[in-house]
């Protein structure tokens, strides 16, 4: 955890934020996997990380704004419990570490809130993601669970945003030991790749990089052959000569932090010629999405310089046709290119994304729902402070190609018998992460190998 008088600061600046009322957090339960006893990987939520730093399952925090006092509801453990799972700090204990005097146990966050209820005092909590939060709600707040949603405070929603969006001198410090954590995770897939070796193995020595840290990965690994496949986790193939191989790995380091990167790597220790001329075209991408990248400059600008690099690209290469601007308006770059060139990174890899990707990632502007654009989930103004990352990448996925040629979709920008002769390429993906600065931009951590020869030097 962090000292305790950053947790009373970050409650004191989103009481200010909110104004008026009570707010409700609710930090996340043990998720059972195939019984009550044998659960998945407890993960905290990441705003009640964010206000409070406590990283144990079953507990609820009240902020009454009005009466500046704040709670902690938690049960310290039964005698079974202790038995089965150790010892375990008093609830008390865990309160004063994030600043907070006042304890009680779970069962009274009830009449609290119900006490606020027959005062008609407004309740602002977040839109719950887990089933076990949102009944919980329903029950405190004796709604239908259809309208849990719904109710949400918005406003505490934008308050959380506004303050989380901004990382923290410490926190860009945790994000740094998150991605060199990464680099490492990439090193060692690197190394383990050979032909015969199976896309499981290579998992296995990333994932053990980011244990070994202390902390684990902050989502499922991608290391395939089919990189064509933007969030693929099968890991059952076997490498050969020839093949591409793509990792999207990131450490969650031990403070919850989290690193976020993508290699693309030949198998056999160098490209064929279509495979280099499409990992030169995402690197030139990438190099041109870093190089727009200013305070005050909108994201959406930023993706659009990796869309205008990929279709000039494609261009040089004879799959695309036609007036530059014209294709990136119209969407047709996203036969290659069908998701955002990056996101918001932080406590969540995708930060914050259960707040909603319109309050997330966008100002005033409503999110497109065009195919490829709908898939940007950051889009702000720059500010000092965001965290995010670069990845575009270009995919060639056989059911699209053939769907779009099928519907004559943008015949005026896509040259279909070249695109036919580069359909089983798979998929290319670059990814690093940058902080902005009051004078520019910061790459964060070590330096992960991206050139050809940096990767084959790993080997
Ligand atoms: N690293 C997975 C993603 O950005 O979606
Ligand atoms: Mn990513």
């Amino acid at each position: 955890m962090f000292a305790p008088q950053i947790y009373i600061n970050r409650r004191e600046q989103l009481r200010d934020q909110v104004g008026k009322g009570l707010i409700l957090l609710l930090g996340n339960g043990e998720s059972p996997m195939n019984y009550a006893d044998n659960t998945y990987f407890f993960r905290q939520d990441s705003t009640f990380l964010y206000f409070f730093g406590i990283n144990i399952p079953n507990l609820a925090a009240i902020i009454d704004v009005d009466e500046q006092k704040e709670y902690l509801f938690g049960d310290d453990y039964t005698i079974d419990e202790i038995v089965w799972r150790g010892s375990q700090q008093k609830i008390a204990e865990y309160a004063h570490s994030a600043g907070i005097e006042q304890t009680l146990p779970f069962y009274r966050l009830a009449d609290v809130i119900k006490m606020a209820l027959d005062r008609c005092r407004k309740i602002h909590y977040l839109p719950p993601y887990r089933v076990e939060n949102k009944i919980t709600i329903s029950q405190l707040l004796n709604i239908p669970i259809e309208v849990v949603e719904i109710n949400q405070s918005v406003e505490l929603v934008k308050s959380v945003v506004k303050q989380r969006e901004i990382k923290s001198d410490e926190e860009i410090c945790q994000i740094e030991e998150a991605v060199n954590i990464s680099v490492d995770m990439h090193i060692a897939g690197i190394r383990a790749i050979r032909p015969g070796i199976k896309e499981c193995v290579v998992a296995a020595k990333i994932h053990e990089v980011a244990l070994s840290a202390g902390g684990n990965i902050g989502f499922p690994i991608i290391a395939t052959k089919n990189g064509q496949t933007l969030h693929n986790h099968y890991h059952g193939n076997t490498l050969n000569d020839g093949d591409v191989f793509l990792i999207d790995a990131g450490a969650e380091n031990a403070m919850h932090y989290n690193g976020d990167l993508s290699s693309t790597i030949p198998v056999l220790g160098s490209f064929s010629v279509q495979q280099s001329e499409i990992y030169e075209a995402t690197l030139k991408a990438h190099q041109a999405a870093i190089n727009t990248l200013n305070p005050g400059i909108s994201f959406k600008e930023v993706h659009f310089a990796a869309c205008r690099s990929i279709i000039n690209s494609m261009k040089d290469l004879g799959l695309m046709k036609g007036n530059t601007e014209d294709a990136l308006h119209a969407g047709a770059h996203a036969l290659f290119f069908p998701c955002g060139t990056g996101h918001m990174m932080g406590l969540d890899v995708h930060d914050m994304e259960d707040l909603g990707e319109q309050y997330v990632g966008y100002e005033n502007e409503k999110k497109s729902t065009m195919f490829g654009l709908k898939s940007l989930r950051f889009a702000k103004l720059l500010q000092p402070g965001h965290v995010f990352t670069i990845e575009p990448g270009i995919y060639f996925i056989p059911e699209l190609i053939d769907l779009w040629q099928a519907e004559n979709k943008f015949n005026q920008f896509l040259n279909w018998e070249k695109i036919n002769s580069y359909r089983n390429m798979g998929g290319y993906r670059n990814e690093e992460n940058f902080v902005i600065t009051c004078t520019g931009y910061k790459r964060l951590g070590k330096l992960k190998p991206k050139t050809v020869e940096e990767i084959v030097s790993y080997r």
